[in-house]
C-alpha cells in the first residue's frame, strides 16, 4: 500500500492512502463500529475510514455467518475503507481468547476487511521487563506469521514493549522487516487512562526511531480529542474512537481540550448539532439512551472538528501552536509537551526548513521547539568577520532597520555596557547581532531569513528564556575576542554578571550591506564558504535587483547571468544555473546532494520531478523546502531544486515526488 505525503509540519503528515474501498486522508479519526450494536451512522460525519472488531464478529454465529456470506462492509453498512482488530484487547482484558494468530489473519481475509491486525499481545505498562520480553518476542513473530499467511489483506503490525522505550524501538525495527502495511502503536489505553503522558511520549517516540517513514502509524485506542495534536506531531497519522459511545454512556462531552459533565452543565458547550437544537434540561429529561446517542454526535463532531483543525495547522505550518494550546488545557498533557523536548533533535529530522507561518512563542516550552537547535547549529556555518561583537537589543522586524532608529540614534552616546578582555573602544568594525526571544542570537544579515524574521514573542520574557538566550550569548561570545553588549540587553536578559566593565561608547550605526547580507545568508543557507563561491569577494561584479515594492533582494546576476532569486516568502536564496554550478563545485559531497539513480538522469536533466524510488542516496541533513543539487552517482550536476520531504522520508519512501526539479541550462565555466 502506497502512502504519499502531501504535507508536512514537525513529524506530522497529511498524506493519503487507498485501499480497495477508497481513499484515506491522514490524520484521521477511526470511529469504532460496534458489529452488533452500533446505532450511530457514522458515514454522516464524513468518516473515511472505520475499526472494527473481527473478534466479535467471530465469537457470534449469527455476526460470523452474515459476515462471512455477505462480507464486514455490508454487516457493518460502511462502505468505506475497513480496518479490524483482531482481539488482542480482549486477550489483553481475559487473558485468553479461542482463536490463533493464523486464524484470526485468515478470518478476517475471509470477511473481506481491507486492514487486519495480527494477534499481538499488549503488555501492560511498568510491568518486570522479563515479562515485556517474552510477550514482545511472540507479538514479532504473530506479525511475521501474518505477513505470511495473508494474501490481499492489508496489514497492521503493533508495536508493543511496555513502558521500555527500548524495547518499543527494537520491536518497531523487528516489525519493520516483515513489510506490513499501517504500524499501529500499542498498548497506550492504559497510559492514557492513567494520565501519563509523558510516558505516553517516551512510547510513542522511541517507536517512531525503529518505523519507516513511508507508511502509515496508528495510535490505538486514543479517542480523546484532546491528544490528537500531541500525537500527530510526533508522527501518529491514525486514531480510532469508542470514547465516543463510552463516554457518551457517561454523559460525557469531549471538547478539544477536556471533558465535560452533563450535571455540571449550564450551557450547551459547542455549536453542533445537538448543542443547538437541545438545551441541557431537555438532555437531562430524557431516556439515557436517547440522551447517549446524542452525546455520541457530538463526541464524534468534536473529533472530526479536531481532526480538521490539525490538518489546516500542518498546511499553515503551526501545529506546534496548537500543541502547545492543547497541552496546557491538563497539567500531565503539558508533561507530556515536556517530555517531547528530549526529542527536539529527532523532530529536527523530520520538521520542514520553512513554513507559511510565523513562529509564534506560546511558552517556554516553544524553546524546545526544534527550530532553535537548527538555527543555532546554521548559525556556525557563519564564521566572524571581526574581533569585535556588538549584541544589540530586539525591535521591530526587520532588524536592521529598526535598530538604529530605536537604540543606536535615540540613545548614544550613553548606552553601552562592555565586557572585554582589553580596552579597546572602537567598535566601528564589528560584526552586529541582535539578542532576542526564542532564537538567542541573530546577525543584523539574517534578519529577513525564515524562521529569524518570522517570529514573534512577548516583551515581558519569563526567567527560562531569559536563562536561555543567557546561556546562547555567553556561548557566541567565545567566538569573539571584545563583546560590547547594548545596556538594554544586559537589562532584558539579567547580563549584569556577564558584564566587567560599563562604560560610555558611540557605538556605530548598525549596517548592513546587500553584499554582505547575501553572502552570510549563503553561508548559513548552504554552509561555510557558500557565499564567496556563490558571489566571490567584489560588490562591483554582482548587480542586485530588488523589489519595488518591498525593497528585497529578488535577484543577483553576474553580467546577464542570474546566481541566484530569493525567495520572497521565507528569504531563502533559489539556485539559478550559474548558483547551482558553484556551489556544487564548492561544497563537498555529500553535501546538499541527492544522488539519482541512472535510468533517472535524462529526466532530471530535462527538469522532471525527482521520484523517490530513484534516490540512491542524499545528504542527511537535507529537509522540506529545502534547496538541493541532483546529482548522479559520480557527482555529476543535473539540475538543482527544491525538496518536498526529509532526507529520512526520502530515503524510506519508494514513492511520490522527492524533488521539484529545475533545469541546468549547459553552462561553461
Ligand atoms: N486496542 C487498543 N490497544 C491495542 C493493542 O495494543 N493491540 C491491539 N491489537 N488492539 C488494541
Ligand atoms: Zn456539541
Amino acid at each position: 500500500m502506497d502512502f504519499e505525503i502531501k504535507y508536512k509540519d514537525a513529524m506530522a503528515r497529511i498524506g493519503t492512502f487507498e485501499t480497495p474501498h477508497g481513499k484515506v486522508t491522514t490524520p484521521n479519526l477511526m470511529p469504532v463500529v460496534h458489529p452488533g450494536k452500533q446505532t450511530l451512522d457514522v458515514k454522516k460525519f464524513g468518516a473515511e475510514i472505520v475499526i472494527t472488531n473481527s473478534y466479535i464478529i467471530y465469537k457470534n454465529e449469527k455476526l460470523k455467518e452474515k459476515a462471512l456470506k455477505d462480507g464486514v462492509h455490508e454487516l457493518i453498512n460502511f462502505p468505506g475503507t475497513i480496518e479490524t482488530d483482531s482481539g488482542s484487547f480482549q486477550l489483553s482484558v481475559y487473558g485468553d481468547i479461542d482463536i490463533n494468530n493464523e486464524e484470526v489473519i485468515k478470518f478476517q481475509e475471509a470477511i473481506g476487511t481491507d486492514i487486519g491486525t495480527s494477534l499481538d499481545i499488549p503488555t501492560a505498562p511498568y510491568v518486570k521487563r522479563e515479562e515485556a520480553e517474552d510477550d514482545l518476542k511472540i507479538t514479532i513473530e504473530r506479525a511475521e506469521e501474518a505477513s505470511k499467511v495473508r494474501k490481499d489483506l492489508l496489514l497492521n503490525s503493533v508495536v508493543q514493549g511496555s513502558t521500555f522505550p527500548d524495547l518499543r524501538e527494537y520491536c518497531a525495527k523487528e516489525i519493520s522487516k516483515f513489510d506490513a502495511d499501517i504500524y499501529p502503536i500499542g498498548a497506550v489505553v492504559p497510559l492514557m487512562e492513567m494520565y501519563r503522558y509523558a510516558d505516553l511520549v517516551d512510547a510513542v517516540m522511541y517507536s517512531m526511531r525503529g518505523l519507516p517513514e513511508d507508511k502509515p502509524r496508528h495510535l490505538m485506542g486514543a479517542g480523546h480529542p484532546m491528544v490528537f495534536a500531541l500525537a500527530v506531531a510526533m508522527g501518529c497519522d491514525l486514531f480510532d474512537s469508542a470514547a465516543y459511545i463510552l463516554y457518551a454512556n457517561k454523559d460525557r462531552f469531549m471538547m478539544p481540550d477536556g471533558t465535560l459533565k452533563l450535571e455540571n452543565l449550564i450551557e450547551m458547550p459547542c455549536s453542533c448539532r445537538v448543542c443547538t437544537e437541545y438545551t441541557v434540561d431537555e438532555l437531562r429529561q430524557m431516556s439515557q439512551e436517547k440522551r447517549a446517542k446524542l452525546i455520541a454526535e457530538h463526541n464524534l463532531h468534536i473529533s472530526f472538528a479536531e481532526i480538521r483543525r490539525i490538518r489546516q495547522a500542518i498546511v499553515d505550518g503551526e501545529l506546534m501552536k496548537l500543541v502547545e494550546l492543547r497541552c496546557r488545557s491538563h497539567p500531565f498533557l503539558l508533561d507530556g509537551l515536556r517530555r517531547l523536548e528530549e526529542y527536539q533533535e529527532d523532530m529536527e529530522k523530520l520538521n520542514p526548513s520553512s513554513k507559511k507561518s510565523a513562529f509564534f512563542y506560546t511558552g517556554y516550552e516553544s524553546l524546545s521547539r526544534s527550530e532553535i537547535p537548527r538555527h543555532l547549529r546554521k548559525l556556525e556555518n557563519v564564521k566572524p568577520t571581526s574581533k569585535n561583537l556588538i549584541i544589540l537589543p530586539h525591535t521591530r522586524k526587520p532588524y536592521s532597520k529598526y535598530v538604529n532608529r530605536e537604540y543606536i540614534k535615540k540613545y548614544t552616546p550613553k548606552i553601552a555596557t562592555y565586557y572585554s578582555n582589553t580596552d579597546i573602544t572602537d567598535y566601528s568594525d564589528s560584526d552586529i547581532v541582535v539578542a532576542d526571544v526564542p532564537f538567542g542570537i541573530i546577525p543584523l544579515a539574517l534578519d529577513e531569513f525564515y524562521p529569524l524574521a518570522q517570529n514573534e514573542s512577548p516583551a515581558i520574557h519569563d526567567e527560562n528564556s531569559k536563562k536561555f538566550i543567557r546561556e546562547i550569548i555567553g556561548e557566541y561570545s567565545r567566538k569573539y575576542e571584545n563583546i560590547l553588549i547594548h545596556n538594554k540587553v544586559v537589562e532584558k536578559f539579567d547580563l549584569e554578571n556577564l558584564c566587567l566593565v560599563e562604560d560610555e561608547l558611540i557605538l556605530p550605526e548598525a549596517k548592513v550591506t546587500d553584499f554582505d547580507r547575501l553572502k552570510t545568508i549563503a553561508d548559513y543557507q548552504f554552509g561555510t564558504g557558500s557565499g564567496e563561491s556563490l558571489f566571490g569577494n567584489d560588490p562591483d561584479k554582482v548587480k542586485i535587483e530588488k523589489s519595488r515594492k518591498t525593497g528585497k533582494i529578488r535577484h543577483v546576476y553576474e553580467g546577464d547571468d542570474i546566481i541566484v532569486n530569493m525567495r520572497a516568502s521565507d528569504g531563502f536564496l533559489i539556485l539559478s544555473d550559474l548558483g547551482a554550478i558553484r556551489l556544487h563545485k564548492h561544497l563537498e559531497k555529500p553535501n546538499m546532494r541527492v544522488v539519482v539513480a541512472e535510468d533517472s538522469e535524462p529526466f532530471a536533466k530535462k527538469g522532471k520531478s525527482v521520484f523517490n524510488k530513484f534516490v540512491l542516496d542524499c545528504d542527511e541533513k537535507i529537509r522540506r523546502n529545502d534547496e538541493v543539487l541532483i546529482v548522479n552517482k559520480d557527482d555529476e550536476l543535473l539540475a538543482c531544486g527544491k525538496s518536498l520531504l526529509s532526507s529520512y522520508e526520502i530515503k524510506d519512501f519508494n514513492t511520490g515526488q522527492a524533488i521539484k526539479t529545475r533545469k541546468i541550462k549547459k553552462f561553461q565555466e
